[in-house]
């Protein structure tokens, strides 16, 4: 799984940044000053080896509100406590062509990114199941195979639904485990004849200890000394 590890949340503190941002980092990497540069070309890596770039929904889909997309945890904690947001991001949801040809130009073998799981299911529930967003999806995943390029796909990338954090909590709730669960099983039954690879919860760590002790990360909740670790075990489970 080492390819995934350039997965952009790394870049955690360039949670949103302005189009064309990322030019200056190409242009630092476009002609290395010394011969090992030649050691990153595909050549010298083994067979078979996986190229992935990686995104995730919130920081990269925007249309925050389009086609009947529900609020997510991120959606409201960006609006209540950060002064920037993803309610446009790179605006990636409605430039799907611009987006497969720079994954293209890349050449990557695979290419990450996470499912807005209120994009499907607006309140987090199989009953809320928006048709719109479920076809989005769908042809991504398929536009991704017709140049050739293998999705990952995230499952939860933390942007939970913002139903289930008023109704229950939020992962701090074991129903949690049995909504999650829903939700994986209609993705896999949907999409899982085009996609091979899944990751079903990313970073738990930073989701259990930043969402619910220190509150820096969505939810944003000061939870009591034992919160983070029952919201970890219901990750886990
Ligand atoms: C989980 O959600 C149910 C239904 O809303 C509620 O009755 C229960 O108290 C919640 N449990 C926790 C630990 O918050």
């Amino acid at each position: 799984m080492e390819p995934l590890a350039f997965s952009l949340l790394l870049l955690w503190p360039t949670l949103v940044s302005l189009n064309g941002a990322g030019d200056g980092t190409w242009a630092r990497f476009a002609s290395l000053p010394y011969p090992e540069d030649n050691l990153f070309l595909h050549a010298t890596f083994p067979e078979g080896f996986m190229w992935s770039v990686g995104t995730s929904a919130y920081q990269t889909e925007g249309a925050w509100q389009q086609d009947g997309k529900g609020v997510s945890v991120w959606d409201t904690f960006t609006h209540k406590q950060l002064s920037a947001n993803g309610d446009v991001a790179s605006d990636s949801y409605n430039n799907i062509e611009r987006d497969i040809s720079a994954i293209q130009t890349l050449g990557v073998t695979h290419y990450r990114f996470s499912i807005a799981w209120t994009r499907i299911f607006p309140d987090g529930l199989l009953s809320s199941r928006n048709e719109v967003g479920l076809r989005f999806y769908s042809h991504f995943i398929q536009r991704l195979r017709d140049i050739g390029v293998e999705p990952i796909v995230t499952l939860h990338h933390w942007d939970l639904p913002q139903a289930l954090q008023d109704r229950y909590g939020g992962w701090i709730n074991e129903t949690l485990v049995d909504r999650f669960s829903e939700y994986a099983r209609f993705c896999f039954e949907a999409f899982g004849h085009r996609v091979k690879y899944w990751i079903t919860i990313d970073n738990p760590y930073a989701l259990a200890w930043h969402g619910y002790s220190t509150g820096k990360l969505a939810p944003g909740i000061n939870g009591a000394p034992r919160v983070p670790y029952t919201v970890a075990h219901n990750l886990i489970k």
